[in-house]
């Protein structure tokens, strides 16, 4: 296991408990590391008012935007469900904004079963107005 996987990992998991996932009960912890050599966590926040909920992956992009970096190198996703979730197509169109086509995107669950993709067989042709 690389050191930035294993990192992103405890990252992920360790958001994942400050979820606000009332509705659902299902936890979302996202870890994304920036070229900017910051890691960026974010959990799923749902809302009583169901639409208005967002996930982890969109709350994890909003952190590095803020603290002002651009471009995404690794991304983990952690849930407790097996196989562990995949990001949705939302959040593959949000991360591919900021991921190049070989970004490795990780996912992960508690029991340690984990999978890699690149983002471009999560998401392939996607959608940028630049490349
Ligand atoms: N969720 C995420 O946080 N990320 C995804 O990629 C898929 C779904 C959240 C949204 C909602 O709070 C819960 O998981 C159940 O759909």
């Amino acid at each position: 296991m690389t050191t930035n996987k294993q990192h992103l990992i405890e990252a992920a998991r360790t958001v994942m408990q400050n979820a606000h996932a009332p509705y659902s009960s299902y936890h979302v912890g996202a870890a994304v590391l920036a070229d900017d050599g910051n890691t960026y966590v974010g959990t799923n926040v749902e809302n009583a008012s169901y639409p208005e909920g967002w996930c982890a992956e969109t709350s994890a992009i909003a952190a590095m935007i803020a603290a002002g970096a651009k471009q995404i190198t690794e991304v983990c996703v952690v849930t407790k469900s097996d196989p562990p979730g995949t990001p949705c197509g939302g959040c593959r169109q949000r991360l591919s904004e900021f991921a190049a086509a070989d970004t490795p995107v990780h996912v992960s669950n508690l029991d340690g079963i984990s999978h890699t993709w690149r983002m471009d067989e999560l998401l392939p042709s996607a959608f940028k107005l630049k490349d």
